[in-house]
């Protein structure tokens, strides 16, 4: 039930019932920080029956839906996807690599959130239009038993240490704190992702990491697009996305328009998220992908 973090044991909230959280928010010793997180996971588990209508419900629209177009005469079953990973044409496609050689920086808590960010990209990748081809380096054991399951059949390049995976020249690493702003995508090369959930507390250390391994390095064209809010350090799978938004459309202002969720935007610009179509029909934000993210849909949806 617990974990320790810096000699100090924690509650793991999540894995606690509702009668031991309601004792622990009793408690005295308790943080106003602490306080909120119980209170988060006292409603998240008081809500269970409304979010299981709510996905019965779905279902059942589903099933009317599926059998409505049966009888227009326009079903059509979902078509099986094709495999995206291919070990040719290597200076012919975009490469999108994620370094997880960060475990130890991380707590398992945070492990937990990079799995379901790794899963969350698998996802969008296999979806899109103009999927890229995703390469996972660096794999190592705590990770791996964080990651969904159904991971050794996804559809990716398991590779090894990315500095050794890929000569020099291939590489850009994307950080936050680079000089280079990144303007376009080239193809045969390979822009690194730092796998990495560290709520902004080991500043630069992909950078460094990038610096020290003297690979080029970028930083997403954010202030020249939007006018961003808050933190200019997205999550793996923001920067993934905005990414693989931006092979569709080839517009920066509309990826990151469309991937990020609206509190890391002006008023203005999530008036235009909002108003406009970017990158494709369909709006859609993954801010959502810490809480409300279905490791069903990733195991049952996708090869
Ligand atoms: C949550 S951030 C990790 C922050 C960490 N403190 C570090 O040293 O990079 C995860 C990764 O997303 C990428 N990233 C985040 N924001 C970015 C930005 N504005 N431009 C380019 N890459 C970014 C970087 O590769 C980064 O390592």
């Amino acid at each position: 039930m617990n974990e320790e973090q810096n000699g100090v044991y924690q509650h793991n909230y999540k894995e606690m019932n509702l009668e031991d959280l309601k004792k622990l928010l009793e408690s005295c010793e308790i943080s106003k920080n602490q306080k909120k997180k119980i209170l988060k996971q006292i409603k998240w588990i008081e809500s269970a029956d409304s979010r299981r209508e709510l996905r019965k419900k779905r279902k059942q629209r589903y099933k009317e839906m599926t059998k409505q177009s049966i009888k227009d005469g326009t079903y059509s079953k979902r078509q099986k996807l094709e495999k995206i990973t291919t070990r040719d044409n290597f200076d012919e496609l975009h490469h999108i690599a994620i370094d997880l050689s960060f475990d130890k920086l991380m707590t398992n808590k945070d492990l937990r959130k990079l799995g379901k960010q790794l899963g969350w990209c698998y996802k969008e990748n296999r979806r899109s239009q103009h999927p890229v081809q995703f390469h996972i380096c660096g794999l190592q054991d705590r990770m791996r038993s964080h990651l969904d399951p159904s991971f050794t059949n996804w559809d990716v390049h398991f590779d090894g240490n990315v500095f050794e995976s890929f000569p020099k020249e291939k590489l850009t690493y994307l950080t936050a704190e680079s000089g280079n702003v990144l303007e376009e995508l080239k193809h045969g090369m390979v822009y690194v992702i730092g796998g990495l959930v560290d709520h902004n507390h080991k500043k630069g250390v992909c950078h460094n990491l990038a610096e020290e391994n003297k690979i080029s390095t970028a930083r997403l064209p954010l202030a020249e697009n939007v006018d961003l809010q808050g933190r200019k350090v997205l999550t793996v799978n923001h920067v993934f996305e905005i990414i693989l938004a931006f092979c569709e459309c080839r517009n920066w202002r509309d990826a990151v328009l469309k991937i990020l969720p609206p509190k890391k935007l002006s008023s203005n610009d999530v008036t235009s998220k909002t108003n406009e179509n970017h990158c494709d029909e369909v709006q859609k934000s993954s801010e959502h992908v810490d809480e409300d993210f279905s490791n069903k849909l990733l195991t049952k949806d996708l090869p």
